[in-house]
C-alpha cells in the first residue's frame, strides 16, 4: 500500500504534529528500507517523531511495517511456544549466556537471534566469540536443527531479518534520536516478532546504565511494549531491574564468559544469579513447563545444583563449533596479557557507580566500540571486586584491569574512578528489582 504524498510532505505532516494514516507509516518505513527516501529526509522524519511523538495507532502501524520489511522466521518447526527476552541494554548484563541454557536445560526451547555490543553496553555475540571456536554464522536450516537437538542456538541477527530497524537504528545512533520510547518499541518489538517469538519477555533496565534513567520512564517504556507486543498478537510480560551498577561483576567478553560460567556452576554473583532464576521462572511459565513461578523458580534452581544447565551449556557450545571444555576449564578463555590492580585511597562505603561510566572505562580497555565497524579485543575488560555497600580502607583493590596494550589503563582507570561514589556512612546495596 501506498501514500500518495511526497516524502517532504510526510515530513511536513510529522514536524507540524499530525498523526500519520497506517499506509503513511508504511510508506515512510517501506520507503526508506528500499533507498527511495534519503538519509537526510529519514533524518529529518525521525527528530520530527522524536520531538512530536507518535500516536498508539502509529507506533503500532510503524513496528508492523518494520516486521515485514523483510523476511520473517518461521519456527513452526521446534514443538513448544518460543519465547525471546531481551533486555534494553545495560553493563555486565551476561543474563543470555546463563539464562538460554537454564531454560532449555528445563525444557524450553530457545530459538534466538542476537546482537553486537555498541558504546558501553556489551553483545552477546560477542561474548559467545569469545568461546575458542565458536561461530554465530548458522545456515536457517542447521539453526532450527539445533534447537530442536539440543534446544538452544544463538545466532547474528541476519540482514535480511527486519531490514528496517538495522537502517533506522544506525541512522537514530548519529542523530541524537535512540531515546525515544515509540522509535525503542519499533525497533524492540519487530526484531522480536520478525525473528519469529510467539511471546516476549522484556527486561527494562533503570538507571544510570540504562536508556531509562527513571523509574517512571522505564515504567512508560514497559507499558508501551506490552501494548503494542500484545496489539500484534504476543504474549510479552515486562520485568524492570536495576542498572545503578553494572548487573555481574565482570565487564568485557571472555570476563563475561567466566563469569557465566561461574553462575551455571552455582558460584556467580548473587545478583546475576537472581536476576536470572527470576526471569527463568517467568519463561518457565509463559512456555507452560511450569504452573506458576515458585515451581520455575523451584526448577531453576534444581538445573543449576544438579548441573543440567552447565551440561546443556557445554552441549549448546559444541554444537556451535566452541571448545565446551571451557565449562570445567576456565583458563581455556584468553584474557589480555597486560593486567592492573585498581585501588583505592579512601576510607569509607561504595555509595553507587555510574554503570554508564563502567562500561566506558572498558570499552577504553579495548572491550568495546564506538562505532559499528571499530575492531574489539575480546580478552579486554574489568573485573570488579565491589559492589555498592562495600567497606573501603586505604589500598583496598576496586577492580582488576585486563589490556593487550598497557598504554590504554591510566586513561580507564581515571574513567573507572570518576565513576565510583563513596560515603564515610555505610550504604545498603538498591534493589536489583523495580517491580516484577
Ligand atoms: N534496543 C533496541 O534494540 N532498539 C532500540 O531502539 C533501543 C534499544
Ligand atoms: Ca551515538
Amino acid at each position: 500500500m501506498s501514500s500518495s504524498l511526497t516524502f517532504e510532505e510526510l515530513i511536513e505532516r510529522k514536524r507540524n504534529g499530525y498523526e500519520h494514516s497506517a499506509e503513511e507509516i508504511e510508506a515512510v518505513v517501506s520507503g526508506y528500507t528500499a533507498g527511495d527516501m534519503a538519509d537526510y529526509q529519514m533524518a529529518a522524519w525521525l527528530m520530527a517523531a522524536f520531538l512530536n511523538g507518535l500516536s498508539g495507532d502509529e507506533t503500532v502501524a510503524m513496528t508492523s511495517a518494520m516486521v515485514r520489511s523483510g523476511r520473517q522466521v518461521d519456527l513452526s518447526s521446534i514443538p513448544g511456544i518460543k519465547i525471546d527476552k531481551h533486555s534494553t541494554g545495560g553493563v555486565a548484563d551476561t543474563t543470555t549466556l546463563v539464562l538460554a541454557p537454564l531454560v532449555a536445560s528445563c525444557g524450553v526451547p530457545v530459538a534466538k537471534m542476537s546482537g553486537r555490543g555498541l558504546g558501553h553496553t556489551g553483545g552477546t555475540l560477542d561474548k559467545l566469540e569469545a568461546i575458542p571456536g565458536f561461530s554465530v554464522e548458522l545456515s536457517p536450516e542447521d539453526f532450527l536443527a539445533q534447537v530442536r537437538s539440543v534446544g538452544v542456538a544463538v545466532i547474528a541477527q541476519s540482514p535480511d531479518v527486519d531490514p528496517a530497524d538495522k537502517k533506522i537504528y544506525a541512522l537514530r545512533d548519529v542523530t541524537a534520536t535512540v531515546p525515544s520510547i515509540p522509535l525503542i518499541v519499533g525497533s524492540i518489538i519487530s526484531k522480536k516478532i520478525a525473528g519469529g517469538a510467539d511471546a516476549i519477555l522484556l527486561d527494562v533496565k533503570v538507571g544510570s546504565g540504562a536508556f531509562m534513567k527513571t523509574e517512571s520512564d522505564a515504567r512508560a517504556l514497559a507499558a508501551e511494549l506490552t501494548r503494542v507486543g500484545r496489539e500484534l498478537g504476543r504474549d510479552v510480560v515486562c520485568v524492570m531491574s536495576d542498572m545503578d551498577q553494572p548487573l555481574g561483576m565482570a565487564v568485557g567478553n571472555a570476563l563475561e564468559v567466566r563469569e557465566a560460567v561461574e553462575t551455571l556452576r552455582g558460584e556467580g554473583p548473587q545478583e546475576l544469579t537472581e536476576l536470572c532464576i527470576a526471569l527463568g521462572a517467568k519463561m518457565l511459565v509463559m512456555g507452560r513447563v511450569a504452573s506458576d513461578e515458585a515451581e520455575g523458580r523451584r526448577r531453576c534452581e534444581a538445573a543449576f545444583a544438579d548441573g543440567r544447565a552447565l551440561d546443556t551449556f557445554r552441549r549448546w557450545i559444541a554444537a556451535q563449533g566452541g571448545n565446551a571444555k571451557v565449562a570445567d576449564d576456565l583458563t581455556l578463555l584468553k584474557l589480555a596479557p597486560h593486567v592492573r590492580e585498581v585501588r583505592t585511597a579512601a576510607t569509607g562505603f561504595v555509595a553507587g557507580f555510574d554503570a554508564e561510566g563502567i562500561g566506558r572505562a572498558a570499552m577504553m580497555l579495548g572491550a568495546g566500540r564506538a562505532t559499528t565497524d571499530d575492531a574489539i579485543d575480546l580478552g579486554a575488560g574489568l573485573q570488579m571486586h565491589v559492589r555498592v555497600g562495600s567497606r573501603l580502607e586505604p589500598g583496598s583493590l576496586l577492580c582488576t584491569m585486563y589490556a593487550s596494550d598497557a598504554a590504554l589503563f591510566d586513561d580507564a582507570q581515571r574513567r573507572f574512578h570518576a565513576a565510583v561514589r563513596l560515603s564515610d556512612v555505610a550504604v545498603t546495596a538498591p534493589p536489583l528489582f523495580h517491580d516484577l
